[in-house]
């Protein structure tokens, strides 16, 4: 029995040395933490239950046979965090590059599916070369098994992916198909092929950060929703972004305690719009005032600012926000933003987050570049999102709400179930002067005549009695209580019940 129980501990110490003190002092000496290191960070102290500790890979090609590290370079198991059970795993770069084997693919697949059947989220911590080359199609194949894992859990578990070192190869692909992906600054990069491989057949030149680092990946490709200054940073934001989260798609969205009143008035608000409707001013503004203690969760806040999301809280619980972002393009809707709107929320629907939407949109961005690259499919995109979304949708519209646009941010026409719209609201085709520019072009030549349109055109439409006439708005509401009006609309909402009709699948404009 004692035999035994050395063996134990000598297993264990071998498992918690993964690739040895030199490798682990190599990870130290590039600022970055080793698996068991990054759990401790994100989970409660002294919660994480590991599994599969002393699971080795069964290669026994190119001297594998002799060459075996218990765990097999991924650390799995569960924990909490602030109390909310969690899966975890974390790759272990120290044991052959984190590289993905065979059987470390079902070490991870097995906290997948226990997470699955109990409802928890499961949070990948991903520092891996990829599949483990030694192994061939083994490996290829264990990807495959967590790929598949990752779309079944897609709606119905949160998933997110943590990326903590270089990740190549097939180790990209399953934080692709997850809900949130954050990076480390200087310290992680992300690609299909690296450098070298680009080098080769497009003839380019480009570092491993320039190709895939976070600033590719938070500002230009969209792939990360953020990116922290360092390890301990992203475990430690980790949990604070996991609070926000529900279980499952079935359990109600977390609910913290708060003094924030919902009777909070903010008087500034009532001057936030500009009288010229051309100036712009900061939504986020706005956003942190009625939100929960001013505790707003941006996410992708590099990439297309001209539209806003995240997660705040309205009276302790959960919700997505999306915004149009005046400052940014005046706040138009072009691809990028679209598909960085629609994807929230669609996560949003898909886990019960009541979404609060701001519009002030000028319409679509014109122009061929944006024809061209899809923006009438990409745009479809936000108008598929929130026409599906059975979720409690409530909007304000705070100035412009023009064209195709207007219909497609949470209007009423989409199931909006509560929309308020601020006395600066302006809902109309588009703005005055085009307006007048296209159904009066016979007296362009008159430019007293033109300006006196102009002022009909705008007497008429920017305001927002004509759509609230027609009962487009519920609402019209003082800026200083939209936190209360929101309150107080999503108290009604509480037990909405709305279901689509069946159907295998919706086709979404991909
Ligand atoms: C086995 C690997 C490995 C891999 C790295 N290692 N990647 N072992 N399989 N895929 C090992 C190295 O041999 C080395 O072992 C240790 O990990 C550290 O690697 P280094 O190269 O010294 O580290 P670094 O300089 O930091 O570079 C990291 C790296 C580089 C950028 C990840 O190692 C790399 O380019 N690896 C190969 C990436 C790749 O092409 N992967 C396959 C992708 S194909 P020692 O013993 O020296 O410490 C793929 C297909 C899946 O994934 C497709 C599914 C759709």
């Amino acid at each position: 029995m004692q035999d035994i129980i050395n063996q134990l501990e000598e297993k264990r110490q071998a498992a918690r040395l993964g690739g040895g003190q030199k490798r682990i002092d190599a990870q130290h000496a590039k600022g970055r933490l080793t698996a068991r290191e990054r759990i401790d960070l994100l989970l409660d102290k002294d919660s994480f239950q590991e599994w599969d500790m002393f699971v080795e890979h069964r290669c026994t090609d190119f001297s594998m046979a002799d060459s075996k590290i218990p765990g097999d370079g991924v650390v799995t198991g569960f924990g909490t965090i602030h109390g909310r059970l969690v899966f975890t795993f974390s790759q272990d770069f120290t044991v052959y590059g984190g590289s993905l084997s065979e059987t470390h693919a079902e070490k991870i697949g097995k906290v997948m599916d226990q997470a699955m059947k109990v409802g928890a989220p499961v949070i990948g911590i991903n520092d891996s070369g990829g599949a483990r080359i030694q192994e061939g199609v083994a490996s290829l194949g264990g990807y495959g098994d967590i790929f598949q894992r990752n779309v079944m859990a897609s709606g119905v578990i949160p998933q997110i992916s943590l990326i903590m070192g270089p990740c190549a190869g097939g180790a990209v692909y399953s934080p692709a198909i997850t809900d949130f992906i954050f990076m480390v600054r200087d310290s992680s990069y992300m690609f299909v092929t690296g450098p070298d491989v680009a080098r080769t057949v497009t003839h380019e030149d480009i570092s491993a950060e320039q190709l895939g680092g976070s600033v590719a990946h938070t500002e230009q490709s969209g792939v990360a929703d953020g990116a922290f200054q360092n390890d301990i940073e992203a475990c430690l934001m980790l949990r604070r972004f996991f609070d926000f989260l529900p279980a499952n798609n079935r359990s109600k969205v977390p609910v913290r305690t708060t003094n924030d009143d919902r009777y909070r008035e903010e008087p500034s608000l009532d001057t936030l719009v500009p009288d010229d409707p051309n100036q712009p001013y900061d939504v986020k503004e706005l956003i942190v005032k009625i939100v929960d203690d001013e505790d707003f969760f941006e996410l992708k806040p590099d990439h297309a600012k001209n539209i806003v999301i995240g997660f705040g809280r309205m009276e302790g619980a959960t919700i997505g926000i999306v915004a149009n972002q005046p400052l940014v393009l005046a706040g138009c809707l072009d691809i990028l933003s679209s598909i960085k709107a629609a994807r929230f929320v669609r996560f949003c629907d898909a886990f019960g987050i009541p979404v609060v939407t701001l519009v002030d949109v000028p319409g679509f961005m014109p122009g061929s570049a944006q024809e061209h690259g899809g923006i009438i499919k990409h745009g479809a995109k936000v108008l598929y999102a929130y026409a599906e979304a059975t979720i409690p949708k409530v909007t304000v519209i705070t100035r412009k709400a023009y064209g195709g646009a207007y219909d497609v941010m949470s209007s009423k026409h989409l199931r909006g179930d509560v929309n308020f719209a601020w006395p600066s609201a302006e809902i109309a085709v588009m703005g005055s002067k085009g307006a007048v520019e296209i159904i009066f072009r016979s007296e362009m030549n008159d430019q007293e005549k033109i300006a006196a349109r102009i002022d009909e055109y705008q007497a008429k439409f920017a305001n927002p009695f004509i759509a609230a006439s027609r009962g487009f708005v519920d609402n019209v509401i003082l800026p200083r209580r939209t936190r209360l009006r929101i309150c107080e609309s999503l108290e009604m909402l509480r037990n909405k019940k709305l279901e689509n009709p069946w159907r295998k699948h919706g086709n979404i404009p991909l």
